[in-house]
């Protein structure tokens, strides 16, 4: 797609990280060759603030909009936009903007005894933990860490905004299409119908797309204040600053237990950190209370307000750092306790969410353990440390839990069947490429016969009918049910005009004997080959097709509280080979076991949590993003210094489903599988490192430093 006449915007930032700005000199940038204007707190004109947490489906990443006023938060913060004819003229004059500030010192690093929030941000509680700790036979009380962690898409954030006859069109990269819309019209002061979103393929996500960041606002006002269409992009060293991160994360875990290993008590304090200007919690306690046995729980979990921008979902958010600690804390007490780690997690084994008092509406974890232990030969382990060699070679095994809940929320979609035997099918949805294009063709196919390339699936568009977002793992759970009651309600329709129609073969046939398959209607008794091809049916009525569509997704997206606890369940086992002489370790062996449901698509299933693990690794060994304590400016902001995990660093990854529907929450028994994958996997890895050297790694990155 090519836009006429597009502009260039191009952000200046504030190069501290706490202060105001006294003044913005633009005279010189705005006199430089193809400078159409400067954009600031001073002349942007009114935003406003989205209604979040009072209307469902209003969510900004960042709730401030930029340029609001002259305060300074975080360092990278938007403070003008330099708009230009083309994108090189404009990086020219954006350089040549002259700010002043009055500085104050920014906190932008998790201090030792921070000021925290009062109350705290989370708390819950079953039985007396401190007592039953004080009178525990065996006793762990450790503290982990995990490091601010930067999302990085290999497509970054990018907004053309388009502004015509008094309305926007965004062409976006979301994981929301509907919430992005809602959300920036509220921001700009604009009604819905004059605002569409278009975000047609995603480059992935992992949660930085969740909700919108102010680019897309400026690009906005930036197109207006023009009349022309304006493209703001974020540069690789801006996703750093300006589209969130998953916190800094500080956990003390207190385990106590009686000596044959029955947990008596677990309390889980955690300290996150969240920007100046938005409460974010990075929900480490959200397992805590379901996923072992015990009758004492404790969960608290503490904000400190830093100098940085707002954090966001990054993949697994909340549970990922917090099975960290749980199943590390769970690895040195099996240690404490001179037990088989596997075995600690049947011992405590829930076999219901004992936090809610709800029934698990299906779980399998017990299968996730034994298929893994048996599949990887866990049995041959022996605990010892450094006891497992191949040559000059250490090895260390590991192994932890994962898990993720499950979420349903609804989808309005629409099928239509059409005259030249194709079937189009629509919902206010996106790929962020998970292979959401694909499970709509399959399930239409499935329902209709007809095979995949006679059906178009348009997604992407903030005007078709309101779907889900790409996150949580929670859009396939979302839309089936929605798809499934649409190509029905489109094969309905067809089968009414058929039996209501002269001339057709059908014509005063009880409905209830009818049906399609391979894209004919035929009796239900019959092959397909003695029915009709649809088109034939629509022909005799001259229709252009036939409509189906599933109801509104209920107000809020989601089902009333329901009656049993949901959520997917895994198994992660791992090798590393160690090398002493070198201190060098590789992942050798990955094998995840995943309780997700029906999966509807194994390949673009399994590419899910092949994927996740990769990143878990990354979590595990390498990903940091380290701040500047002195002006705030994240020094690691580029792909040579932010380590991610490469091919290289990846052994061959092998990843079991289980299999078993979940028909709690949709009639295919599916639950979402884009995160679970993540979760476990930092600790499998914590454990294997210490089962080959001897230390513990609580902070971190693994990386070698930590090991000599
Ligand atoms: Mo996911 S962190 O909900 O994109």
């Amino acid at each position: 797609m090519t836009i006429e006449e597009l502009a260039y915007g191009i952000p200046v930032v504030s190069t501290i990280a706490s202060g105001h700005i006294r003044s913005i000199d633009s005279n010189a940038a705005e006199a430089m060759p193809g400078v159409l204007g400067v954009l600031h707190h001073g002349n942007v004109g009114d935003l406003f603030r989205p209604a979040q947490g009072f209307e469902q489906n209003v969510r900004a990443s960042e709730t401030r909009p930029p340029f609001e006023d002259d305060v300074v938060y975080y360092y990278g913060q938007y403070i003008a936009l330099i708009l230009a004819e083309t994108f090189e003229q404009g990086q020219a004059a954006a350089a040549q903007v002259k700010v002043t500030y009055d500085t104050s010192k920014p906190i932008v690093r998790m201090p030792a005894n921070p000021v925290t929030d009062n109350p705290p941000a989370k708390k819950f509680s079953r039985g007396d933990t401190d007592t039953a700790f004080a009178q525990a036979a065996v006793k762990l009380d450790e503290t982990y860490t995990t490091p601010v962690e930067t999302h990085n898409p290999m497509e970054m954030h990018a907004t053309i905004a388009v502004w015509k006859n008094g309305k926007f069109t965004l062409y976006e990269s979301t994981q929301g299409v509907v919430n992005h819309h809602n959300t920036i019209c509220q921001m700009l002061g604009m009604p819905l119908e004059s605002v569409q979103v278009i975000s047609p393929f995603v480059g992935s996500g992992f949660g930085c797309k969740l909700f919108p960041w102010p680019q897309s606002l400026m690009a906005a006002v930036a197109a207006r204040h023009l009349d022309r269409p304006v493209k703001v992009s974020v540069p690789r060293n801006l996703m750093f600053t300006t589209v969130g991160h998953r916190p800094y994360t500080r956990q003390r875990m207190k385990l106590g237990a009686t000596s044959d290993g029955k947990l008596v008590s677990l309390s889980h304090e955690v300290l996150t950190h969240t920007s100046m200007v938005d409460d974010y919690m990075e929900n480490c306690t959200e397992p805590t209370g379901m996923l072992y046995s015990c009758p004492n729980i404790s969960a608290i979990q503490h904000l400190v307000h830093l100098n940085v921008g707002t954090p966001t979902p990054m993949r697994g958010p909340g549970t990922t750092p917090g099975l960290f600690a749980i199943e590390s804390a769970m690895d040195e007490l099996a240690i404490k306790l001179n037990m088989d780690p596997l075995e600690l997690r049947l011992k405590n084994y829930a076999e219901t969410d004992e936090q809610e008092k709800k029934p698990f509406s299906s779980k399998h974890l017990r299968e996730c353990y034994q298929t893994g232990a048996e599949r990887f030969g866990w049995s041959k382990r022996t605990p010892g440390v450094g006891s497992m060699r191949d040559g000059n070679l250490v090895l260390g095994w590991g192994m932890a839990t994962s898990t993720w809940p499950a979420f349903s929320g609804g989808a309005e979609v629409h099928v239509r069947l059409l005259k030249d035997g194709t079937a189009r099918v629509s919902c206010g949805t996106q790929d962020i490429g998970t292979g959401t294009y694909t499970v709509f063709a399959q399930v239409v196919s499935e329902k209709t016969g007809l095979p995949m390339d006679k059906i178009k699936v348009v997604l992407g568009d903030s005007s078709l009918s309101p779907g889900p977002m790409s996150g949580g793992s929670a859009a396939t759970a979302s839309f089936l049910n929605g798809l499934a009651a649409a190509c029905n309600a489109a094969v309905n329709m067809l089968i009414q005009v058929a039996i209501r129609t002269d001339k057709s073969p059908f014509q005063g046939a009880d409905p209830k004997t009818l049906k399609m398959s391979a894209g004919c209607l035929h009796a239900a008794d019959k092959s397909p080959d003695s029915g009709t091809p649809f088109p034939e049916i629509l022909a005799l009525r001259k229709l252009s097709g036939v409509d189906g569509k599933s109801n509104p997704p209920p107000a809020g997206g989601h089902q009333e509280k329901p009656s049993v606890s949901s959520h997917s369940f895994g198994a992660q086992f791992c090798e590393v080979a160690y090398d002493p002489g070198i201190v060098q370790f590789r992942v050798r062996r990955w094998l995840t076991v995943v309780d997700g449901g029906r999966i509807i698509n194994p390949k673009a299933g399994g590419n899910q949590i092949t994927g996740a693990v990769v990143m878990g690794i990354g979590m595990g060994l390498f990903e940091e993003t380290i701040y500047d304590t002195r002006n705030g400016k994240p020094v690691n902001n580029n792909f040579a210094d932010y380590l991610v995990a490469t091919n290289k660093d990846i052994p061959k990854l092998e990843c079991i489903f289980l299999n078993y529907p979940d028909l709690a929450l949709n009639e295919y028994g599916a639950r979402g599988i884009g995160e679970i994958g993540l979760t476990g996997v930092a600790s499998a890895l914590a454990m294997a490192i210490y089962h080959a050297t001897g230390v513990r790694v609580r902070d971190l990155p693994i990386t070698i430093d930590k090991l000599i």
